[in-house]
């Protein structure tokens, strides 16, 4: 690999450099504009569900500084802008009646961006559900996807003129499983077959959704975001192995699978309904015809990438458990994020870009996230040294650049997260930003990294050595 953090990595001439967030993590306003309150915002009001009992209510108070952020994102030099919008704020009933002003909001936002040459990527589903349709069983429920089409043509009907980029659901593993399962992000449900239904009205809402999206904007380009560490079994046993392949089956085919046409992997649908999560019939909430819809073709797959993962049978004693030689997690402290368990592993990027694309051959792919959380803060004077993010981000964009060399359709990266921002359970307390935030003042302060990623677009865009680029 050529000498890295400058242009001698050539990317394409369109590839489109970004930062992301979403609404509830960044917007505050939580009940500004006749907004009302997400599942996110009744989750973090009730007590002990969020580390220091914080909450998004102000965040980063993006709703109103959101035109000093579009300076940020000017000076960094990015070209793409990955955001969500909150469903609460614009339909606040979850269906209905439309609030022009929560509308209004995200069009002088589009607007702004679309002057500053900024090209908006919208999400619309990052798990802030209104807390009206939980209430009558959120995603579980599957009148929900119905109300989600409402939403999506509510948004797209007055931004598709100017927006073409539309995520649908962010990590919808992550809202099933987080949420429902394990209950530590709202909802705050722990019910295995609740939180099945809610992945298949996700994905039913997903697929429904597409031709809403391009009835109004004839020019969309429609995908997903997920989230898929570079999982690995343990070992060579067998018993990791087949831990591995539940892990990655629950988390990732059981999603991509139908989502590329081809049904709910069945050794995993047998898997459950033996283990007891699916009733006996098994999936008794799908209907005719859903999977078709499921299915429906999508321009781009999004990928939000962390992490490595590996699966170890830990019931299992190590002495039965072999063969034992564990693949070694990094034993260097600078290896790992200060979200705990999360490893840096920049390798894990190509590998997951390449198992994706030769597995579904989605038309193109975006890293729609990729970023670490580390907490340094300002010195003396008033420095961001983030080294350990600077390092993060040229070893990943190095990974991107290897999988672009080996003919992978990858077409831009966002990095996660244009600001320090309410990191769901954990509050405040983690920081993924390219930009420091103080909360108390809501100053913010470009980190070392945020002026590493100028000069490494800059040189990209620049560099003579990259004339010949494919663009
Ligand atoms: C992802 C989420 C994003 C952010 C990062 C750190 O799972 O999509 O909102 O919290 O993790």
């Amino acid at each position: 690999m050529a000498k890295m953090g400058n242009g001698e990595m050539c990317f394409p001439k369109d590839f489109l450099w970004g930062a992301g967030t979403s609404a509830y993590q960044i917007e505050g306003a939580w009940d500004e504009d006749s907004k009302t309150e997400s599942i996110w915002d009744h989750f973090a009001h009730a007590k002990g569900n969020i580390s220091n009992g914080e909450t998004g209510d102000i965040a980063c108070d993006h709703y109103h500084r959101w035109s000093d952020d579009i300076a940020l994102m000017k000076s960094i030099g990015i070209n793409a802008y990955r955001f969500s919008i909150s469903w609460p704020r614009v339909l606040p009933h979850g269906r209905g009646i439309v609030n022009q002003k929560g509308l209004d909001f995200y069009a002088r936002l589009v607007d702004g961006l679309l002057e500053s040459g900024i090209v908006p990527f919208i999400t619309l589903f990052h798990w802030d559900l209104p807390q009206a349709l939980q209430n009558e069983g959120g995603f579980a429920a599957r009148s929900t996807t119905e109300a989600f089409l409402e939403y999506a043509d509510a948004v797209t009907r007055r931004l598709g003129d100017r927006v073409s980029n539309w995520i649908t659901h962010n990590e919808p593993s992550v809202f099933t499983y987080i949420g429902h399962k394990y209950g530590k992000h709202a909802p705050g449900l722990q019910d295995s077959y609740t939180a099945l239904r809610v992945a298949h009205h996700l994905l039913l809402s997903h697929g429904k959704s597409i031709p809403v999206i391009r009835a109004n904007c004839p020019a969309a380009k429609v995908g997903m975001a997920m989230n898929v560490n570079y999982n690995l079994p343990a070992s060579a046993s067998r018993f990791d192995y087949a831990v591995w392949q539940y892990d990655y089956g629950m988390w990732t085919r059981w999603f991509l699978d139908p989502l590329y046409g081809r049904n709910y992997p069945p050794d995993l649908v047998e898997r459950e309904i033996e283990i007891g999560e699916l009733p006996p019939e098994g999936l008794d909430f799908v209907q005719d015809g859903d999977l078709k819809a499921i299915s429906t073709p999508t321009d781009f797959l999004g990928i939000n990438y962390y992490t490595r993962q590996l699966s170890r049978d830990a019931a299992v004693p190590e002495n039965i458990n072999a063969p034992v030689s564990v693949f070694q997690l990094s034993p260097s402290a600078e290896n790992w994020q200060e979200m705990e368990g999360w490893e840096v592993y920049p390798d894990g990027l190509s590998k997951v870009l390449s198992w994706l694309y030769y597995e579904y051959q989605p038309q193109a792919l975006y890293i729609t996230e990729n970023g670490a959380s580390w907490s340094d803060a300002p010195d003396e004077n008033g420095q961001v040294k983030d080294t350990r993010r600077i390092s993060f981000l040229e070893r990943h964009l190095a990974s991107a650049h290897e999988s672009l060399q080996s003919g992978i359709p990858l077409k831009g990266y966002f990095a996660w997260s244009l600001l320090d921002n309410f990191e769901w359970g954990y509050g405040f307390s983690q920081r993924f930003g390219l930009t420091w935030v103080d909360f108390e003042t809501q100053k913010r302060i470009f980190k070392d990294s945020a002026w590493w990623y100028r000069d490494f677009i800059a040189k990209s865009r620049e560099s003579s050595r990259c004339a010949d680029r494919k663009t």
